[in-house]
């Protein structure tokens, strides 16, 4: 474990969900395991005019819906100690040149600054031009790190404007962004998994892997987020960030070795081996719907058109699906599915590798239905999980076949459990890039998005629509290659097989 130097925490939109529901209660998960470094401060900044002590209630309010159960009160008082509130109307520099000051005169606070940007990404450039005018960024005495949340920019053009302007006053390896993805257990496992076993390697290639499916299905609707969530969609939203990066994760070559460099050197091929969508072809690789009214967990819920916020007659998309190609001698040929829904039937992010079949189907008289192919399946949530389902010999006089599951669910009890925001917090404070995104990455996913993001924005008089509760729209079936291709709903045997509505 290494010493962490001391640090200043400044957490700009600390009114904000992300704030509540993440950091705060993460923080403070650190603070449990005794993580954070001694003598670090977090001061959360925002608008509202508010006291260190009302900061604190509505943090302990924060901790409460997190910890139902309660928590270690002597844990607790060591946290309160880190906690200040610091009031910045974002656009105000006198409210920077109050927080230069402090930071510089106060010795309570480390001149090792993390700036973290909770904020709506419209505003990124202001504050980091504030911070940069009031001398907050440059590292004479401590280190300054910025981590910018997701998404970078809208399309590759105003992701190249944002990089610009935060290139005025930052250097690359000051700029952590975030994708928090990369936090979660599973998502780090599916490294391991590559390359600590050997087995899997001669197998990893388009000589025996039929296509990858990922998938990302939640139940929630956009619920109070869909101011942000109409000038994104789910295209923006889930798959230029999260799903890529777990698509160049399974994809990439072994890198050198697993410093941030070679790691990001190498995912950032696989995305720019991704084959470019042409405009005509968007609709073969592309596939977009929006929610409509339907049930779930037994209530009916509203459709898309009818939440809050959300513009009349919109055709912003809550479900996208993909079909990729990798264009290198790995994955020539080989289809990468990836798909994303919110109000789906369930709750469920998964990484599903379907094997081809073996060249001779020499037990074809001995079961009934067509051939069975091995999958591996790594869950991400609700569980992390890995299945592996391969053919067997039915017990009995006869030569019958029949698929099972291997479950090698490695959680076990006792295991300690971070939220993907706790690692990635901790990562920062200790400068390790490995898990935060590199700008060429960033570009390179925008660049495979880009001519679909254009040919839909064109298309503003119908959408396909899906009844809240279910897997989505009919008609997403078009991308697959093959009959014998379909969604994988399931990670268990008998749900294998349902097809995608
Ligand atoms: C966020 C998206 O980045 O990821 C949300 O903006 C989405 O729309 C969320 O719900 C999913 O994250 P998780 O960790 O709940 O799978």
């Amino acid at each position: 474990m290494k010493t962490l130097d001391p640090c200043t925490l400044v957490i700009f939109g600390a009114g904000g969900n992300l704030v509540r529901v993440k950091l705060i209660p993460s923080l403070f998960r650190l603070e449990m395991a005794n993580r954070l470094p001694p003598r670090m401060t977090i001061i959360a900044a925002s608008r509202a005019v508010r006291s260190r002590e009302q900061w604190i209630d509505e943090v302990v309010a924060m901790l409460n819906a997190k910890y139902p159960q309660g928590y270690d009160q002597e844990v607790f008082e060591r946290f309160r100690q880190r906690l200040h509130y610091h009031s910045n109307p974002p656009g105000d520099p006198e409210s920077y040149r109050r927080l230069q000051e402090t930071l510089e005169n106060n010795p309570a606070f480390s001149p090792n600054v993390v700036f973290y940007m909770a904020v709506p990404p419209s505003e990124f450039p202001v504050f980091i031009d504030n911070l940069g005018k009031a001398e907050l960024l440059g590292e004479k005495n401590g280190w300054r790190r910025v981590v910018i949340e997701k998404p970078f920019g809208y399309d590759l053009l105003s992701a190249q404007t944002l990089q610009n302007s935060l290139y005025k006053y930052l250097n690359e390896p000051q700029i952590y962004r975030i994708d928090h993805y990369l936090g979660k257990g599973t998502v780090q496992n599916v490294m391991v998994f590559r390359f600590a076993n050997l087995l899997l390697e001669p197998l990893w290639n388009h000589h025996y892997i039929d296509h990858v499916q990922i998938t990302h299905s939640e139940t929630l609707g956009v619920g109070g987020r869909a101011g942000y969530y109409e000038g994104s969609g789910a295209l923006r939203d889930m798959i230029q960030s999260h799903l890529l990066q777990l698509m160049a994760l399974v994809a990439m070559e072994p890198p050198l070795t697993i410093s941030a460099e070679h790691l990001r050197d190498e995912k950032v091929k696989v995305l720019k081996a991704i084959r470019p969508i042409t405009q005509n072809s968007v609709h073969a690789h592309a596939f977009r719907g929006q929610y409509a009214s339907g049930t779930i967990d037994g209530k009916t819920v509203p459709g898309y058109l009818e939440e809050g916020d959300v513009v009349p007659g919109s055709t912003t998309e809550t479900y996208a699906a993909l079909k990729l190609f990798v264009d290198n001698w790995r994955w020539a040929g080989v289809p990468f599915y990836l798909r994303t829904g919110k109000r789906m039937a369930e709750n469920s992010s998964a990484i599903c590798i379907r094997f081809k079949n073996p060249p001779q189907d020499l037990l074809r008289r001995t079961r009934q239905g067509p051939q069975q192919p091995n999958w591996i399946m790594l869950g991400i949530q609700p569980d992390d999980c890995m299945k592996m389902e391969l053919q067997v010999k039915v017990p009995g006089l006869d030569l019958r076949t029949r698929a099972i599951s291997l479950d090698a669910t490695y959680r076990k009890e006792g295991d300690d459990d971070f939220d993907a925001y706790a690692g990635l917090l901790l990562d920062v404070m200790q400068g390790d890039p490995s898990l935060f995104l590199r700008i060429d990455e960033v570009e390179a996913a925008w660049r495979v998005v880009d001519p679909i993001l254009k040919v839909w924005a064109m298309e503003r008089d119908f959408i396909n629509t899906y009844p809240a509760g279910s897997w989505g729209p009919r008609g997403t079936y078009r991308l697959f290659d093959r009959e014998d291709q379909f969604w994988r709903h399931s990670l268990n045997l008998d749900g294998a097989d349902l097809l995608a509505y």
